[in-house]
């Protein structure tokens, strides 16, 4: 069964010894044909013969020192020309600075036998019968002749907890970042058990680490899109990436990339995005990885979007202003028809056009300090500190103990999570100004004034507005009524 995992007696946030992890590494091999053609000495031989304008971290620590912000879109198709062709397109025409290499759902789930037969049917018709691309069933040799035909690096993009086979033909081809994270993944995307879905990611964490221990540096990117961030208060999501981060730390990763998840509200988002970004950096720091470098990434409104491209370009533009103030180091680019479908090619490449061309002009214009970013900062600071507490007491110290015992009492919940093991108690709903704010604080512990803080804002806009339905509000604001 290819969703067998090996599971360990006991949960820790313990680096795996070798032993442990070679034998995992194994069983990844072991989940396909091609994973046999995957070794660790061949892997680290492909990385390190990358020069350094393909390597995510050399180019991310570049851009840092130039102060330029990277765009980089989401795509995949099933064929390798096809692949190819896709990617220079939005290379060439979009000017992405990094490229993607998206799977499709099946490769995602390890449903091998039908990402094979949706690679046959698109070799025989023309088109791609795949959302994305069949990294598995392509195994090293498909993926390295797409990595050989760019001059800019690759990025992985699969967040479940079944895609260690995917990253592992992925990095073993010269793919230099993956998305990642246990939380974020089993919170957003999974119905797996939370206890499962660390070790499967703490497999993840120990090949970049063991890599990392080779010299070769590989980003984990934190994407924390398929989490209700829409009515979420910012600090539910920035807790998601601060355990991410910490328990891919401890496995030897060290270049992390956490994305906030652009709310399209001004003041919220500075502070959120400036408190992911510090929080990040005090835990890690806590917790003995100071040598750990954090390059922040902002992703452009995920909640609903129209169906026309106009308004989209209005709402991706406003998204970019907010992550350039936010001093990002890359954006994540969300097509202009993600109200339609996945995106034709001419619009993906459009859609980066237009972030560049936005973050061109910003060029020097930069906000002024400001009170009102400040003191929600604050508040974010409050929240996080005050549930990371709860998580660190609860785990004894053991952030993973703690994050799986925190979810079953309910004292970290996030708003409809797909996970049956999340309490779903806490709910939010945007105040009058669009910031999202808790409707509901389920178990969660906060501080009352935060507390009332937050009411106080909710009940504002109920009166403002004359909404005689609370639930209703909220679905209002996760269809998109607001701002656009
Ligand atoms: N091509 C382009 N974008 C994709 N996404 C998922 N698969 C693909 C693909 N094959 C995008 C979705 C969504 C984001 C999470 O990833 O449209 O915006």
């Amino acid at each position: 069964m290819p969703n067998e995992r090996i599971r360990f007696v006991e949960l820790k946030n313990r680096r795996w010894d070798e032993k442990d992890f070679r034998r995992v590494f194994a069983e990844v091999q072991a989940l396909h044909h091609t994973g046999s053609e995957v070794s660790l000495e061949g892997m680290l031989e492909c990385q390190a013969a990358l020069p350094p304008e393909k390597r995510t971290a050399a180019v991310y620590e570049a851009a840092k020192r130039d102060g330029r912000v990277l765009v980089q879109p989401r795509a995949g198709v099933a064929t390798i020309e096809g692949m190819i062709q896709l990617l220079k397109h939005l290379r060439q025409v979009g000017g992405a600075d990094i490229l993607p290499m998206t799977p499709d759902t099946y490769t995602r789930r390890l449903q091998f036998e039908s990402a094979r037969k949706g690679l046959d049917e698109s070799v025989r018709t023309g088109r791609s019968m795949l959302n994305g691309f069949p990294v598995v069933e392509h195994g090293i040799r498909g993926c390295r002749q797409v990595v050989e035909a760019f001059d800019v690096p690759l990025s992985v993009r699969c967040t479940s907890s079944t895609a260690r086979l995917p990253i592992t033909v992925a990095l073993a081809s010269g793919v230099t970042e993956t998305v990642a994270g246990a939380i974020n993944s089993a919170m957003g995307v999974d119905q797996a058990p939370f206890e499962a879905a660390i070790q499967d990611w703490q497999y993840t964490g120990r090949l970049v680490g063991w890599l990392e221990e080779h010299g070769i540096p590989i980003t984990l990117e934190y994407d924390s899109t398929g989490f209700a961030s829409v009515v979420a208060p910012p600090a539910l999501g920035i807790i998601i990436n601060v355990v991410d981060v910490l328990l891919a730390a401890e496995q030897g990763v060290k270049h992390h990339c956490p994305t906030y998840v652009l709310n399209n509200c001004l003041v919220q988002d500075l502070a959120g995005t400036r408190m992911m970004r510090e929080l990040c950096r005090r835990y890690l720091d806590r917790f003995g990885f100071r040598d750990s470098v954090i390059y922040p990434s902002a992703n452009q409104w995920h909640g609903a979007y129209p169906n026309n491209v106009s308004e989209a370009f209005a709402i991706i533009s406003l998204s970019t202003f907010i992550a350039f103030q936010s001093k990002a180091v890359k954006i994540m680019v969300r097509s202009v028809e993600e109200g339609v479908g996945a995106p034709t090619a001419e619009w993906n490449a459009g859609s980066i056009k237009a972030t560049r061309r936005m973050v061109e002009m910003l060029r020097n214009q930069e906000l002024p300090p400001n009170k009102e970013v400040d003191d929600e900062a604050k508040r974010i600071d409050i929240e996080v500190t005050n549930i990371m507490d709860r998580i660190l007491e609860v785990g004894k110290g053991d952030v993973a103990v703690g994050v799986v015992g925190a979810i079953q009492g309910g004292l970290f919940d996030v708003p409809f999570s797909p996970n049956p093991a999340n309490a779903g108690k806490v709910l939010g709903v945007k105040d009058s100004l669009g910031a999202s704010r808790y409707l509901d604080t389920g178990n969660l512990p906060l501080p009352r004034d935060i507390v009332e803080f937050h009411r106080d804002r909710v009940r504002q806009r109920i009166d403002a507005e004359g909404w005689e339905d609370e639930y209703e509000m909220l679905a209002y604001d996760i269809r998109g009524g607001r701002k656009w």
